[in-house]
């Protein structure tokens, strides 16, 4: 038997006059991006922005249907507009908030598994690092060097081999 280890790094700042300029406008259009969330449901608003290499930012907010399992999360919302749209680009960036009047958020909101999965694959197709920043909105943030770092079992096809 062996133990092994893994170590993730991130940064975490007390709030977004902290950050960066390119990381602050991405983080305010995210919370602009909170505007076209459909969410009658959970009534809980999810908006992200993400910055490709061409330096368009795409927007993106959870949708939600009365068939609850038909809804989708801020992030695929974005993601897969982004592969429908433009199936070349790299995406650099993004960075993703949450606000519900229900209750207060006093951390950053994290992405599901769900969204982990999906985005650990469009950073595997780019062959390039995607940041993730999780902006508490007024509040505290997290920024995370890689989905990899994020979802280091994601489910991959190289854990397969052709059978002979
Ligand atoms: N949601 C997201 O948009 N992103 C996540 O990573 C987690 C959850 C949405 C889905 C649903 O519309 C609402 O938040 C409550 O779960």
């Amino acid at each position: 038997m062996k133990l092994l280890n893994l170590n993730i790094s991130f940064e975490q700042y007390a709030g977004i006059d902290e950050l960066k300029e390119n990381d602050a406008e991405l983080c305010k259009l995210s919370e602009q991006a909170l505007a076209g969330s459909y969410s009658p449901y959970s009534k809980f608003r999810v908006g992200t922005a993400i910055r490709i290499a061409s330096g368009e930012i795409i927007l993106g907010s959870n949708q939600e249907n009365l068939a609850y399992p038909s809804g989708l999360c801020a992030e695929r919302v974005a993601l897969f507009s982004i592969g429908s749209n433009y199936p070349d680009a790299v995406i650099e960036s993004m960075a993703i908030t949450a606000q519900t009047d229900a209750f207060e958020i006093l951390k950053p909101v994290t992405s599901c598994g769900g969204c982990l999965q999906v985005m650990a694959e469009f950073e595997r197709k780019q062959s390039a690092p995607i940041e993730v920043i999780f902006y508490c909105l007024n509040g505290e943030i997290l920024k995370v060097p890689s989905v990899q770092s994020l979802l280091p079992f994601s489910f991959v096809e190289d854990r397969l081999a052709v059978k002979a």
